[in-house]
């Protein structure tokens, strides 16, 4: 059982632009640390003009709600979850190979997905019990109709600080602007290759170049730092990390590479798999000043950053040291469906309850239940891979 200080500087801690203390999840110990983000710490030298605030800007800090933290929230290893995944559809406009196979997936039937309403009243249940950091995902989520109308009611929410956004960024050079006016405030966005022709290959579709387009328009609206998120897979881009961690000496990005994942359908194998050992041995041969940064608690990326480079990289090392002592994530897919862990196949429907007309105290009962199961760590990846999950696209990360 995680002890109640610790657990109370994980609550302290839940805004990842404002902390003061590290905690050490994974021995439960924690020390006293005096700094700012680790994203923005040391002093980026980027020549550009842009206030680079936005992001950080929290969205209700002026009126946090009243009764927050509820022990819905906590698991029975003393976790507590204040980030709420949101999957909007199980569409998306682009085929990645480590995302989906090559022939789709199923869909679930439209009048089985929750509606704009069902997201909002659960949304606000969870917000309202403790939760403040909302990102939506997919499939993509942009291509969502009512993406806007979603972003400006979760974001008046009273009690959420940030509503993020993991997307592939095909649509989003576009639609960005008028997010950014509804609530948005902190953005992801995939891109695993600078090369056009092999981006077709592992998408399936081309569109490297739109990619490129949204993540300066990003840049350009305020957003920092941009997350890039790069899934590196041996023999296909990883020999490209280096060229990452290039771009991020002009723009304040956070490139991630991440550790390819198996799901259903993605024909994970550990041969592809390049460890995070590996991968950081390649930029350190390169670029020689190579500083680890401190990592919020719950962070899942373990961060760097080369000195004088602007942005920052980081490792998502779900595969080779995971980081679940530290998980503060719920998931909410498309058709309902609630997720307490990534590769947990357990899901509960809350969307059946609500349209059998349960009230709030019989919904967040079954969210709790559900959040005391949670196990304590995933399988291992030789487990996971031989487990029945979803595929990737309906879970949405
Ligand atoms: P931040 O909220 O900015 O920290 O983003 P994030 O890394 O949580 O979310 P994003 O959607 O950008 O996901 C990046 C990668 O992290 C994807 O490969 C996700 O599957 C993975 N990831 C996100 N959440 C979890 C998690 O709870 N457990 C594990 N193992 N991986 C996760
Ligand atoms: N392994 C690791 N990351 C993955 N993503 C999708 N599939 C996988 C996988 N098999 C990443 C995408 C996206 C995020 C939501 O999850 O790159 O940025
Ligand atoms: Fe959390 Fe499960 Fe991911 Fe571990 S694998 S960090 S418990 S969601």
């Amino acid at each position: 059982m995680m002890p109640r200080c610790a657990l109370e500087l994980l609550r302290r801690c839940s805004d990842s632009r404002r902390f003061n203390y590290l905690v050490d999840a994974s021995k439960f110990g924690y020390r006293s640390i005096s700094s700012s983000s680790p994203l923005t710490s040391g002093s980026p030298s980027c020549s550009s003009s842009i206030g680079y605030a936005t992001s950080c800007a929290t969205l209700s800090e002026a009126q946090p709600r009243q009764s927050h933290s509820s022990d819905m929230l906590v698991d029975s290893f003393g976790r507590f979850h204040n980030y709420l995944r949101i999957s909007l559809t199980e569409r998306c406009n682009l085929r990645c190979q480590y995302c989906m196979p090559a022939e789709g997936v199923e869909l679930t039937p439209s009048s089985e997905l929750l509606s704009h309403d069902e997201i909002i009243r659960v949304a606000d249940l969870f917000v309202s019990s403790g939760v403040d950091k909302i990102r939506l995902t997919g499939g993509e989520p942009t291509i969502r109709k009512d993406i806007e109308d979603i972003c400006l009611h979760l974001s008046s929410l009273k009690g959420l600080k940030t509503l993020a956004m993991t997307t592939n960024g095909i649509v989003l050079s576009k639609k960005l602007p008028k997010l950014k006016e509804c609530g948005l405030n902190a953005i992801n966005i995939s891109l695993d290759t600078l090369v056009p022709a092999k981006f077709e290959f592992m998408t399936r579709r081309k569109g490297q170049g739109r990619v490129m387009e949204s993540i300066d328009t990003a840049i350009e609206l305020g957003y920092n730092p941009v997350k890039i998120n790069c899934v590196v897979m041996r023999g296909v881009n990883d020999d490209e990390i280096c060229n990452f961690v290039e771009l991020t000496k002009l723009k304040p990005i956070n490139v991630r590479f991440i550790e390819f994942m198996p799901f259903d359908g993605n024909v994970w194998n550990v041969k592809k798999l390049v460890p995070y050992a590996e991968m950081l041995d390649k930029v350190r041969g390169q670029f020689k000043d190579v500083k680890r940064l401190q990592d919020h608690p719950t962070d899942t990326a373990k961060n760097f950053k080369v000195d004088g480079h602007c942005g920052t990289i980081s490792f998502i090392t779900s595969m080779t040291e995971h980081f679940c002592a530290g998980c503060n994530r719920l998931r909410l897919l498309a058709d309902g469906n609630f997720k307490v862990c990534l590769f947990g196949p357990s899901e509960v429907s809350l969307r059946d309850p609500l349209r059998a007309g349960v009230d709030d105290l019989e919904l967040k009962e079954i969210i709790g239940a559900a959040v005391k199961r949670k196990k304590a760590a995933h399988a291992g990846m030789f487990d996971i891979a031989k487990t029945t999950n979803r595929p990737m696209i309906h879970i949405g990360g």
